[in-house]
């Protein structure tokens, strides 16, 4: 199945942007992921298209609106469901020709995907373009409990805990944000064991809280330090996802020993020439003695991990047999 990623964002040319070359570009013309944007500006509904306000209480920049943002999150998590819903999204399991295309529909959003060749689909299953107008009005829009404009005023404090649910089996939806949970390789790879992601990127001073309250999404965050937008941090959390997707990592790199798949860090590694400014690889990788090289190198990744990251190190001693990362064991990613 092709892996969705769905992206909310002000800046739908960023992507795929890198994503679009090397690993995850050839995956992305091969079906094994495909990126749909959708722009928040197109779901304003006043007359200059607002997508934010200054922030309640006082104080610098502008902040995300939560009227806008849900608005366009639902569209989005409508599309997905009906894509995992259709039978295109068996395409490359089904072995039908692929082109990739870069649909632009009548509200912005854009599709890069690689499509089956539309000729050789039955006419329902067609593409058919995407708008945010049309389907906002559409009574099969997704919002199942109280909280829905759709059912009236309904008014909820922040803390309220009314939330739209989502329909059964979505995939997760998250948004990048310096408030979130640090993502970590365990979080990615469950990410990339499923259908696929609706991402939310945020700008300015961020978004309005109602819309964590309301909608059910988990707030992520790529480091410590602050980004211009979420966007940076999408492509960051796409590109570790699509690494592990089926058939994109050759069999020979299926990740097993890198860094976090065991809980710490990977060891470091050499290659010709022997010797480089005076400097020689280490012996006991030249000695051919496959159980010495590996006890090195499992001496060499435990020191690194505690001079470098004593957090993770510390971690590990007190666990040592979890694969924080959620590894499987030696085939799991192999073709
Ligand atoms: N947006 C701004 N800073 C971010 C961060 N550190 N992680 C994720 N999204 C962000």
């Amino acid at each position: 199945m092709t892996f969705t990623a769905q992206i909310l964002t002000l800046y739908p040319e960023m992507f795929p942007g890198p994503l679009g070359t090397s690993l995850a570009g050839r995956a992305l013309a091969e079906g094994k992921w495909a990126c749909d944007t959708f722009n928040p500006r197109d779901f304003a509904t006043d007359k200059h298209k607002s997508v934010d306000d200054t922030p309640a209480g006082g104080g610098a920049g502008m902040v995300l609106r939560a009227d806008v943002m849900a608005a366009t999150l639902d569209h989005a998590v409508e599309r997905m469901a009906e894509q995992l819903r259709s039978p295109r999204a068996q395409s490359r399991d089904d072995g039908l020709d692929a082109d990739v295309s870069t649909s632009l529909d009548t509200n912005g959003s854009k599709s890069v995907r690689a499509e089956p060749v539309e000729a050789s689909l039955p006419a329902d299953m067609r593409t058919s373009t995407s708008s945010g107008q049309t389907d906002r009005s559409d009574p099969g829009h997704y919002s199942t409990s109280s909280g829905s404009t759709d059912s009236g005023p309904a008014v909820h404090t922040s803390t309220g805990s009314a939330r739209t649910a989502l329909p059964a089996n979505n995939p997760p939806i998250l948004a990048m944000t310096p408030r979130g949970k640090p993502l970590t390789q365990a979080r990615v790879r469950e990410i990339a064991a499923g259908p696929g992601v609706t991402l939310i990127c945020g700008r300015f001073e961020g978004f309005d809280e109602r819309l964590f309250d309301a909608r059910d999404i988990e707030e992520v965050s790529i480091g410590d330090y602050v980004l211009s937008g979420g966007e940076m941090g999408a492509l960051v959390l796409l590109d570790a996802c699509i690494r592990l997707l089926p058939g994109v990592m050759g069999a020979s790199s299926s990740g097993d020993d890198e860094s976090f798949e065991h809980g710490i860090l990977e060891y470091p590694q050499y290659t010709r020439p022997q010797i480089w400014e005076g400097r020689i690889i280490p012996d006991i990788l030249r000695s051919g003695d496959h159980a010495k090289i590996a006890a090195w190198r499992k001496q060499r990744a435990e020191e690194d991990t505690r001079l470098r990251r004593p957090d993770l190190w510390e971690r590990h001693r007190d666990a040592p047999d979890q694969s924080p990362s959620g590894a499987q064991g030696k085939d799991k990613d192999k073709e």
